[in-house]
């Protein structure tokens, strides 16, 4: 079975003002079809750079990486992005900022609009399909965010830090919403996130980077039960908090 990315022995040098930054060194992984993945590392080590790989805005300096067999180049319709502030139009409502990759794409028909206004109720905005951006809260903007990545109907949803700017309430709010997203629609995801419950809660399988220049600490497979609310606090999600906290600091090693 071919994996849906395959990046392999992938290298991302940056010309600077001071001469090459190496952001990522030797980084390999598959990701198969409907997993969910968390990427996690010390600030700085390059997991926007690793995020903006995949979503096809940055070449590679050698190695490869493959979207479908397909070299990642170029952004594409098939992958949708969540960037760590929503970057919304302002001048539309909730509605027309949903359906604007539809739009662009010229297919603004009965199907699109039916497409926009479920997945306007999936992330829970039913009631708010014509309120204006500047009338939603920080959370709910972030909602408006991911109904429109799906929007085209992505094979890949990529998350740079989406809730880092929320309260830890609504985060938390928003961990549980993504979860039943993400179940629903079954889509493949690469979530970067600072916050280790948020990975541990969340994903499949967890990609630990060192400091920069970024290559693979860990993979760590998370083997819980479909999480709730209620598992955060038990002993075997506080094992695995604790295990990605010490793979971060570099303390401990699988
Ligand atoms: N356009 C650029 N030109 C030169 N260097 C860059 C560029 N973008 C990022 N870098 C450098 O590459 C390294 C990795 O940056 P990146 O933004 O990927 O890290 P990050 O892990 O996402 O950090 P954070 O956790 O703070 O979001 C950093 O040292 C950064 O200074
Ligand atoms: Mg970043």
């Amino acid at each position: 079975m071919t994996a849906l990315i395959s990046i392999a022995g992938l290298r991302k040098e940056y010309a600077s003002s001071t001469g090459k930054v190496v952001a990522i060194d030797d980084v390999s992984f598959d990701l198969g079809e409907g997993e969910f993945l968390a990427v996690i590392g010390p600030s700085g080590c390059g997991k926007t750079t690793l995020l903006r790989i995949l979503a096809g805005l940055l070449p590679i300096s050698s190695g490869s990486a493959t979207l479908q067999g397909q070299p990642l180049t170029g952004p594409s319709a098939g992958i949708g992005v969540v960037f760590q502030e929503p970057v919304l139009m302002p001048w539309r409502n909730v509605f027309e900022n949903v359906i604007l990759p539809l739009e662009l794409a010229g297919k603004l028909d009965a199907p699109a609009t039916k497409r926009t206004n479920d997945l306007i109720d999936l992330v829970g905005l039913a009631d708010f399909r014509k309120r204006h951006i500047w009338e939603l809260s920080g959370g709910m903007q972030q909602r408006v965010a991911i109904a429109r990545a799906l929007v085209a109907d992505p094979v890949l949803l990529l998350m740079d830090e989406p809730f880092g700017a929320l309260d830890s309430m609504t985060r938390e709010q928003m961990n549980i919403e993504l979860q039943r997203i993400c179940a629903t629609t079954g889509k493949t995801t690469v979530l970067v996130t600072h916050n280790l419950i948020e990975a541990v809660f969340l994903a499949d399988r967890v990609l630990v980077l060192t400091p920069r220049p970024a290559s693979v600490r860990a993979l760590v497979p998370i083997t819980l039960p479909p999480r709730t609310r209620d598992s955060i606090h038990t002993p075997e999600f506080g094992a695995y908090v604790r295990k990605l906290d010490d793979l971060i600091k570099g303390g401990a090693h699988v």
